[in-house]
């Protein structure tokens, strides 16, 4: 059944020039049929270069969003428009722009996983792999208001030993680790490295021997002579940890992260959404099409851009 699905995508996907992008959270079997799998940095990275005339992104709206800001010429479609991050959701562009007006002295940071809406309303974006380097670059008498995940911005603060201001904001599945659980994983297994995500909370993140992006982990991992290793991330990212790294012993965390909405788009979704290409006319928006004003867009892109800048 699967495999008359995977032929048909395969088909339909070569007829319309679409690629695949996918995040390292998805379903295995969407890992196995994208043309680009990874973190959100690379994701965006890949999505500037790709003039590809259909982009289907198996993740969350958000990053489908950047792609679309990023490849604007392109189809960007979504094939679970429902797919969000309950993170991006807690900051509203309204808030943001509240606080901008009130608070005109702050640099606005906002982490990737934010709405378009509030990317136009910022200064620089950043992501997990890249977060230190951006404020790193801004000048120390700066205020900062890093935004929307505050375990990230804390994390962030207390590595460069910034003052910073944070948004309220945090991912349920990340905030969800505790330092309890951590102490009865690591106990279980004595002598594995514990590596997180830091969206972890700062606790969490200190009882860990690292700390990074989804795509630091995988190469991490793939470059370690250690064997070992307990993953405090969404359970999604130990399919491609698992094919690469055959002889190593590398378990998920417990309880197992797990994040509804990375897990919404299966195979019969990106089916339907490359089939939704046949039967509309080019000028017509498919129900799964990232639809976006151009103004908000080009508001969005400078600060996606400034990071981009940043190699
Ligand atoms: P990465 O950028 O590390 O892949 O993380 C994205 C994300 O949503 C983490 O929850
Ligand atoms: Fe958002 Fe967390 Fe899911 Fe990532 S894992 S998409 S931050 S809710």
């Amino acid at each position: 059944m699967s495999e008359a699905i995977i032929n048909k995508i395969k088909q339909l996907k070569e007829k319309h020039n679409a690629v695949i992008l996918a995040h390292n959270y998805v379903a295995p079997e969407l890992q196995d049929i994208a043309d680009v799998l990874g973190d959100s940095l690379q994701l965006s990275i890949e999505a500037s270069k790709l003039g590809a005339p259909v982009i289907v992104f198996c993740g969350v709206s958000f990053m489908a969003e950047t792609a679309k800001i990023l490849s604007p010429e392109s189809k960007v479609l979504l094939p679970v428009r429902s797919a969000g991050c309950p993170m991006a959701d807690m900051a509203t562009a309204e808030a943001v722009a509240e606080f901008r007006r009130t608070h005109p002295e702050h640099v606005l940071v906002a982490y990737v996983n934010s709405t378009a809406a509030v990317k136009a309303e910022v200064d620089i974006c950043c992501t997990s792999a890249n977060a230190e380097k951006i404020v790193a670059s801004i000048p120390a008498d700066k205020k900062i208001m890093f935004l929307p995940d505050r375990n990230l911005g804390r994390n962030v603060a207390k590595t460069l030993n910034r003052e910073m201001d944070f948004w309220p904001g945090y991912c349920p599945i990340h905030n969800a680790i505790t330092v309890q659980d951590v102490e009865a994983i690591k106990n279980e297994n004595p002598g594995m490295e514990f590596l997180v995500h830091p969206e972890c909370t700062p606790e969490v993140v200190a009882l860990a021997d690292k700390a990074m992006s989804t795509g630091g982990m995988l190469k991490y991992i793939r470059e370690s002579d250690k064997n070992g290793f307990i993953v405090g991330t969404e359970c999604g990212i130990m399919h491609r940890l698992q094919i690469e790294n055959p002889t190593k012993t590398i378990i998920p965390f417990k309880p197992t992260p797990t994040c509804v909405d990375m897990k919404k788009i299966g195979l019969a979704d990106v089916l339907a959404c490359l089939e939704s290409l046949e039967d509309n006319a080019q000028s017509v928006a498919t129900p799964f099409e990232v639809v976006l004003d151009e103004e908000l867009m080009d508001k969005a892109r400078k600060p996606i851009e400034r990071m981009l800048a940043f190699k």
